[in-house]
């Protein structure tokens, strides 16, 4: 893999659009002492954010489900701000946000009143229409918490994972808990059997990617089949075809698990329509605004 994104001129940082090198934060802000924090990744294509109000939501659920008190509705509108700052109003781009819960001496249960640190910023970055790149993936037991619902700063678990695939020349590693497969380490995974379209259901184990929502919205769009069942770690060598989603990712086929080949080492059908109205609908998004 190369290394190929640097540091962003410009970020936001409570309320405040700063040259990056000016930013600075405590070092007893809890998201570096506990990683006590949440964050999505949005892409921009054409000015326009891919599926806004999802990311809105999902950050919502994230910060209620660890209690952090913060309007994230506030701070969604002062994207412009940042983006035009950066010279990326109409860019295609990618933005990061997170939210931690604050500064406070450390002591592992936090206080109901503390102010949270908020840092947003956003670099170029133009996705291709179709993912052509085939991903080879690795599989190992899952070891995470049981909250991956959460989008949490708190990475350890996934930063392990997806180096246990960069070693090994993969670019992800899916995860097996209790034999079922459940995501990777920055994506979701679904396969292909029979006509149709697996994944493991949205509860406590995986994260709800917004891709993922996006591909199962085109599938019923498409009438193709949909199970969302995760397939047992013996099951998923035999499948006709399978695919990873994410923000970056896109819809990436899978040509290689654990080294054996997933059906002719291409993308199958069902990807490609899926790839194809996946870039689809990113377009007409731009078309619309
Ligand atoms: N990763 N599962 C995990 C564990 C993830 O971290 C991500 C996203 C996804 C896909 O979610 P979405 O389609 O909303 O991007 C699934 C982000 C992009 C990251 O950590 O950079």
């Amino acid at each position: 893999m190369v290394f190929t994104q640097s540091f962003p001129d410009f970020v936001y940082l409570n309320g405040e659009i700063f040259p990056a090198v000016e930013a600075k934060i405590s070092i007893f802000d809890r998201g570096f002492l506990f990683g006590d924090g949440v964050y999505e990744v949005m892409s921009q294509k054409q000015g326009v954010f891919f599926r806004k109000a999802h990311h809105l939501s999902r950050l919502k659920q994230s910060l209620e489900a660890l209690q952090i008190k913060f309007d994230a509705e506030n701070l969604f509108s002062d994207i412009p701000a940042l983006l035009s700052a950066a010279g990326l109003s109409t860019s295609d781009c990618l933005l990061y946000i997170q939210i931690t819960r604050g500064i406070a001496p450390r002591q592992h249960a936090f206080p109901s009143e503390i102010t949270p640190t908020v840092m947003m910023y956003a670099w170029p970055k133009s996705l291709p229409e179709i993912n052509s790149t085939l991903a080879k993936v690795v599989v190992q037991e899952e070891f995470r918490w049981s909250r991956c619902d959460i989008k949490s700063t708190s990475l350890l678990g996934n930063v392990m994972a997806n180096q246990h695939a960069y070693i090994q020349g993969s670019y992800e590693t899916l995860l097996s808990r209790a034999g079922v497969i459940t995501e990777a380490s920055h994506c979701n995974v679904f396969f292909v059997k029979d006509g149709t379209v697996f994944t493991h259901p949205a509860n406590n184990f995986i994260l709800n990617g917004i891709t993922r929502q996006a591909v199962l919205d085109l599938c019923i769009r498409k009438e193709i089949p949909i199970a969302e069942i995760g397939l047992r770690s013996d099951e998923i060598y035999s499948v006709d075809e399978a695919f990873l989603t994410g923000t970056s990712t896109q819809v990436m086929a899978i040509s290689h698990i654990d080294n054996k080949v997933i059906g002719k080492g291409l993308p199958g059908e069902i990807t490609k329509a899926l790839q194809m109205a996946f870039g689809e609908e990113k377009r007409k998004l731009g078309e619309l605004e």
